[in-house]
């Protein structure tokens, strides 16, 4: 930390951005400077990310650190777990960080289907579970997680990047079960077409889509910041109803008396010749 920190930052904690070094991360890094938060900011680029820290540091009077890592390596995972769990001023992850993909399955190769998992599944749960551990013997701690719409939907895009979104939003309502109790809070935002560069780092373009589906990222990151302060689980920040949401989830949870029993269901009751 560069700077003398304030009150109101040592107040709200330090946040610990990934993918802090653009698109969704660098305005969740801009608007949580803003809230008074001290920083510290993850991502490959160290350069982008000293160039944030310094405009963050110099417009917001916070602490920023830059912590360059690579979160599709061991190494990278690690580095941050221990920031994690070495840091008892840290009390929000914003847990950001992930790749898209501009292909069908038939098209994504090995290394793509690797890549995803390792940033999009593997490290986000790892950090996820790792500041778990750290927040629960506190009793305070807040752990938001970037799924996607794309984690509700099987019709479109990419089998293997909507799974990873799948992954994230069953593991973030399933951590909200096991940690609400300890007064730990987490989020899942599900934004859907966001102007980022992730679409054109992906080989795509977002051109393609049609302009009353793009959001612009700003007013993404205020949709979700706002259901973060309105104590939502899912942030579904197109979504006008919040009450379809309620509706999908009432008829998942409908589904559970009947998902484990001792017998098969009739349907698939195989009579045995006598
Ligand atoms: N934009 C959308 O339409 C949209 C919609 C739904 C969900 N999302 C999700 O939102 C999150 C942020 O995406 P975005 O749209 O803001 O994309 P973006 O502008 O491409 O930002 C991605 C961020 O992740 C970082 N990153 C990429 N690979 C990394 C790695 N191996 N290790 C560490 N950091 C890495 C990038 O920084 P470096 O290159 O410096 O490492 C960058 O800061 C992702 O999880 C994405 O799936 C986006």
């Amino acid at each position: 930390m560069s700077q003398a920190t304030p009150a109101k930052a040592l107040a709200l904690g330090t946040a610990l951005v990934t993918g802090a070094s653009s698109g969704i991360g660098a305005v969740y890094a801009e608007r949580l400077a803003k809230r008074g938060h001290d920083l510290i900011l993850v991502a490959r680029d160290e350069a982008r990310l000293n160039a944030a820290a310094g405009k963050l540091r110099a417009d917001h009077g916070i602490s920023v650190l830059v912590l360059p890592a690579d979160l599709s390596t061991e190494a990278g995972i690690s580095a941050v777990e221990r920031r994690l769990e070495s840091d008892p001023s840290i009390t929000l992850l914003v847990n950001n960080a992930g790749i898209g993909v501009a292909a069908t399955l038939a098209e994504t190769s090995t290394a793509n289907v690797t890549g995803l998992v390792q940033l999009n599944v593997l490290a986000a749960a790892r950090l996820a579970t790792t500041a778990a551990r750290a927040f629960t013997p506190r009793g305070h701690g807040t752990i938001v997680n970037i799924a996607s719409v794309l984690g509700l939907v099987a019709e479109l895009f990419n089998p293997v990047y909507n799974a990873t979104k799948a992954f994230v939003l069953s593991l973030s309502q399933n951590m909200h079960r096991e940690l609400s109790p300890s007064g730990i809070r987490v989020q899942a935002v599900l934004p859907g077409i966001t102007r980022t560069e992730i679409f054109e780092r992906a080989g795509g373009n977002i051109a393609a889509y049609p302009p009353e589906m793009i959001m612009e990222v700003h007013e993404m990151v205020d949709a979700a910041l706002s259901g973060l302060d309105q104590g939502e689980i899912v942030t579904i920040p197109s979504l006008p109803d919040a009450g379809d949401f309620e509706t999908f989830t009432q008829a998942r949870l409908a589904l559970g008396p009947n998902l484990s029993r001792n017998h098969a269901a009739p349907r698939y009751r195989v009579s045995v010749p006598a």
